[in-house]
């Protein structure tokens, strides 16, 4: 019987208040929520980070916060705003500092989805910036879901209350959320079925070592 909850992690938008690209991850975190699962966000002012530096081991309480968030959840989505037709500094930054998780059993964000969402005032930055953000995903042993989101912001997509009034846009945003929590319980009930598996072959190996 499978219990808690799938954490589900968002990082991303702009420290710009009404950022579209915040409002977005926002949308896909409801999805994730209404699909059953629990929600953090690493977002606006909390990307103010320091340059991450390898030669440096200090880590502040926002880094640390953002590792400890990041070490827990059981999927991402990740929104990044397209800037001279990429990702922003900003969100690359944070996305930088899962190198502390490189020796983890769970290296980087191995074994998790991870929903990639880019919002440009034109569809070429928004298409291109997506597809370095899955790239980086893929470089951090993520699991890109089938469904990444593209958004044009240069026509109005959201409300001022924050609500999304493009129903497309809505949509994908859901189907984004849905499949980041599918993939989590997928993973969860893989490895449950896994432990009856690796405990008899523990059991096989301590046998084999009594004998010998
Ligand atoms: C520094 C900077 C660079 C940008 N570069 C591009 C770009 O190359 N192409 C584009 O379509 N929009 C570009 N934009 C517009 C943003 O991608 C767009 O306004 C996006 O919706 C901003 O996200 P936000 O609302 O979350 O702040 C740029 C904006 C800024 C501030």
């Amino acid at each position: 019987m499978l219990s808690a909850k799938p954490l589900i992690l968002g990082i991303g938008g702009t420290p710009r208040s009404q950022s579209t690209t915040e409002l977005a991850l926002r949308c896909a975190l409801t999805a994730a929520r209404n699909m059953g699962a629990d929600t953090e966000i690493f977002s606006g002012p909390d990307l103010v980070l320091p340059l991450f530096d390898p030669t440096s081991k200090v880590r502040g309480p926002g880094v640390a916060r953002l590792l400890e968030l990041s070490r827990a959840a059981d999927g991402f989505i990740i929104a990044s705003p397209g800037y001279h037709g990429g990702i922003s500094g900003m969100v690359k930054n944070a996305l930088d500092y899962t190198e502390d998780m490189r020796l983890d059993a769970r290296s980087y964000l191995d074994d998790r989805a991870a929903g990639c969402i880019t919002c440009a005032h034109g569809w070429q930055a928004a298409a291109s910036t997506l597809t370095a953000l899955r790239s980086v995903m893929h470089a951090l042993r993520a699991w890109p879901t089938p469904l990444g989101v593209a958004i044009n912001t240069a026509t109005p997509v959201f409300s001022a209350d924050g609500t999304c009034v493009d129903e497309s846009c809505l949509r994908q945003l859901e189907i984004l959320g849905r499949q980041v929590v599918e993939f989590a319980l997928m993973r969860r009930a893989f490895a449950e079925a896994q432990k009856p598996k690796e405990a008899s072959l523990r059991d096989s190996s301590t046998e084999e070592t009594s004998i010998s």
